[in-house]
């Protein structure tokens, strides 16, 4: 199974600096097509670049053994009075296959909840785009001993409504609160062990990826795909850069990484 690699760039980058990233990441791909065999490299960027990435990756963009491009968010609606929203055919449009929901930013600041996350999930799926469903606790649920059953209302919340081919098309990325972002600390092996268990348990095999994020980094990349149930990575700061990117797909295709 390929291994998902992928980074949301956030509210970063200009769409000449995302050209800039996708142009140098599809000349490095394109010299190097065996790590596409074990990886399956996705990126997010910022609505306004993109069409802009997506043109930039040419043949390789959201082809089989390609890269994957995705949008951050998206309406659940297909079109209508929603002034500073973007629709699933509209991201689709643009060029992504993809489309995060959930993330914990906008379930903090944007008023996302398992409800709306339900709505987008399913508007996903009938546009044909993967659905990449963020899910994770705060340290106070962790602390309580509630970070089950708080994934699983998240996840089943949100998926509840699929068919079993909708569902075997999501993604899946637990992401911890305490773990994300420059006020995140990176999360110890042990800490993403009984998550992870219970998300195997609920969702592999059922859905297309299980993923983790939150301050992964090229140093910690390898253990943390050596976690039972991690299919892949889901990276912010790390892969801001093109260089950290590459280095991120490196380890990940790497053969001692099996
Ligand atoms: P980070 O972000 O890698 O910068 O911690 C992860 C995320 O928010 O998905």
């Amino acid at each position: 199974m390929r291994r998902w690699i992928g980074t949301s760039w956030k509210m970063n980058k200009t769409i000449g600096q995302a050209r800039a990233y996708a142009r140098g990441l599809r000349a490095e791909l394109s010299d190097r097509g065996e790590m596409l065999d074990r990886v399956q490299p996705f990126v997010i960027p910022p609505a306004t670049a993109l069409a802009a990435v997506t043109e930039e990756m040419g043949p390789l963009a959201n082809m089989a053994g390609g890269i994957r491009i995705g949008a951050q968010n998206a309406h659940w609606e297909d079109s209508g009075a929603w002034t500073g929203e973007l629709s699933i055919p509209q991201v689709k449009d643009a060029g992504a296959t993809l489309i995060e929901i959930g993330h914990f930013e906008r379930r903090e600041h944007f008023g996302e909840t398992v409800e709306t996350t339900s709505w987008k999930v399913q508007a996903a799926v009938r546009h044909g785009l993967t659905p990449l469903l963020c899910i994770g606790e705060s340290t106070q649920i962790r602390e309580a001993g509630k970070t089950a059953t708080f994934l699983l209302d998240q996840t089943r919340g949100a998926l509840s409504a699929l068919t079993v081919e909708q569902m075997s098309r999501v993604i899946i990325a637990y992401e911890p609160i305490w773990a994300i972002g420059a006020q995140g600390r990176p999360a110890k092996v042990g800490e993403l062990r009984e998550p992870f268990d219970v998300l195997a348990h609920e969702y592999g095999g059922r859905t297309e990826a299980l993923l983790y994020g939150g301050s992964v980094t090229p140093g910690n990349a390898s253990e943390l795909l050596g976690i039972p149930g991690v299919n892949g990575l889901f990276v912010g700061r790390s892969a801001w850069t093109l260089s950290g990117y590459l280095e991120l797909l490196e380890v990940a295709a790497a053969p001692e990484n099996p």
